[in-house]
């Protein structure tokens, strides 16, 4: 189910504030997200780099990561909104798209958004066809 206007911008500002703690001193890309769960508690996370550059931590799996810290059941995430300034919306790398295709929930959204008007939405499907997947059940 798409998100109402109101989550989404609730999800914006929690992603905005993120953003704006994000430790980026070496791409300088800030990275704000946000990720609500099904019973309304909202999440955020920021980009956290490292002088080792592979240990840096995205903004969406550290928003998600925070959620389950908290308690958050897996597979009850219902939106994850990444916020980037500027004029452009970006895309999440396939690391963060393989980490919400497991924690997300089925009918789950992923957007996008910056400080300009252009939204980009991918359902689980859209954003990662052909998941790799170990069967838990
Ligand atoms: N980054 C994210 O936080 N999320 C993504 O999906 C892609 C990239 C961060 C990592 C790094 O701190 C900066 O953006 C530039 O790659």
């Amino acid at each position: 189910m798409n998100p109402s206007p109101e989550t989404v911008a609730l999800l914006k500002a929690h992603a905005q504030t993120a953003a704006s703690r994000s430790y980026s001193p070496y791409s300088k890309f800030r990275v704000g997200a946000a990720v609500i769960g099904e019973d309304g508690e909202v999440y955020g996370g920021c980009n956290v780099e490292n002088a080792s550059f592979g240990l840096t931590q995205c903004a969406e799996r550290n928003a998600i990561n925070a959620a389950i810290a908290d308690g958050a059941s897996p597979q009850t995430l219902v939106t994850l909104l990444i916020y980037t300034p500027g004029e452009q919306a970006h895309s999440p790398c396939g690391a963060c798209r393989q980490v919400m295709h497991e924690l997300m929930a089925d009918e789950s959204q992923v957007i996008s958004c910056c400080d300009g008007e252009k939204l980009k939405t991918w359902s689980k499907i859209e954003y990662l066809p052909d998941p790799f997947d170990l069967d838990i059940t």
